[in-house]
């Protein structure tokens, strides 16, 4: 466990950049079918495949397909043995994410500054080397069994990692361009605990915070914090279950989850409407919220670019704040376990997280947790 001072009740905000984190670089799902996961988001998501490493490669251990779509980098990877790590997390968690891999300039400096801020080493700095170059990794641990790999590329021009041949498929692009932010469930009290790691490991500072009076429903609540990096271009809210009368989302997470993990992964578009139609018409299936939304919606958010027709029938959500507008709708679980799903959002201005949207989202998650059975 990573040792770090008791929860601070203050918002945390002061930077100290010793991490220079440049971007996310990828975001590994161990999953129980590579083969499959990989079609899922080539022809669901339209993302392309662009790199593989399995048994004809050399990979005796696991298969692994890499994806691009923008900026966004996937991996997805299923183990050919039970008895190695792999086969362990995917028959423990189901399909989730392992990894939130970011770029940096030095992977051994990385490395040192977090471990000697209390991170726990998952693994020191290392090489791997094949006739592209030379990509050097080291990483360490954070909530559940996630890891955080830190990524520098300088020296290596292959398709992804030694051991991965490239992969050229042809893809209908949905346009889908970069990482917004990655959620984190944790368990009941240790929000503030996984605050403090991101601010005192790794120099994060904290951009927002809801409470339980933000997120909550007739049934069940949340809390959560944002977590930033220097750059803003690495966002992590940490969400925490609060008391409800009924199980809240994030409980059931924690069940089927069975640890701490990502619950979902928010990507950006420049044009939420086409990629939307786009994912639907693919077969993603996303929550609606109750079409009294759209009624109260010209009122709440004022003028938008976007027609509110349109909006109501993909069941796109829209939020405003001081700064501008946003746009976001979320998938249903993307596995059998109702664990991870995915956001899509497009931002005029706005860099909030579609706080006037909670409670509508949540009835209509609600919804779908008690067909489950689990509310
Ligand atoms: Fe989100």
């Amino acid at each position: 466990m990573v040792q770090v001072k008791a929860a601070d009740k203050r918002d945390i905000t002061e930077e100290s950049d010793f991490l220079k984190i440049k971007a996310i670089d990828h975001v590994h799902f161990y999953v129980g079918n590579a083969k499959q996961a990989m079609y899922y988001w080539w022809k669901g998501f339209g993302f392309k495949p662009i790199a593989y490493s399995g048994l004809e490669t050399g990979n005796r251990e696991f298969a692994s397909y890499v994806l691009e779509s923008g900026k966004i980098r996937l991996v997805v990877s299923a183990p050919y043995e039970p008895n190695i790590p792999m086969a362990e997390h995917h028959k423990l968690h189901g399909d989730g994410v392992k990894v939130i891999a970011m770029e940096v300039d030095d992977v051994a400096q990385a490395h040192e500054a977090t471990t000697q801020r209390g991170g726990v080493s998952a693994f020191a700095p290392r090489e791997e080397k094949d006739e592209y170059g030379i990509l050097h990794t080291s990483a360490i641990e954070t909530y559940g069994e996630v890891l955080h790999v830190f990524v520098d590329r300088s020296e290596y021009k292959g398709a992804f990692a030694p051991n991965y041949q490239p992969l050229d498929f042809e893809t209908e692009n949905s346009g889908l361009v970069s990482v917004d932010h990655i959620v984190g469930n944790v368990e009941l009290g240790k929000m503030n605990y996984w605050v403090n790691f991101y601010h005192q490991v790794m120099g994060f500072r904290q951009l927002m915070h809801f409470d339980d009076q933000d997120i909550s429903t007739e049934y069940s609540a949340l809390m959560s914090k944002v977590m930033e990096n220097n750059n803003g271009r690495v966002k992590f809210p940490i969400n925490e279950p609060a008391d409800g009368k009924r199980k809240s989302q994030i409980e059931e997470y924690l069940d089927y989850y069975r640890t701490p993990g990502v619950q979902h992964l928010a990507m950006t578009t420049g044009d939420i409407l086409e990629t939307i139609s786009i994912l639907q018409s693919n077969g993603i299936e996303f929550l609606r919220v109750p079409d009294t939304y759209y009624e109260m919606l010209p009122s709440r958010v004022g003028e938008i670019k976007e027609s509110i027709e349109l909006i109501r029938e993909l069941g796109i959500l829209v939020d405003r704040d001081d700064e501008g507008y946003l746009l976001q709708v979320f998938s249903r679980p993307i596995q059998d376990r109702p664990t991870a799903f995915i956001e899509v959002i497009q931002r005029h201005g706005s860099r909030g997280f579609g706080k006037g949207n909670f409670k509508a989202l949540f009835e209509s998650l609600e919804l779908d947790q008690a067909k489950r059975g689990n509310l």
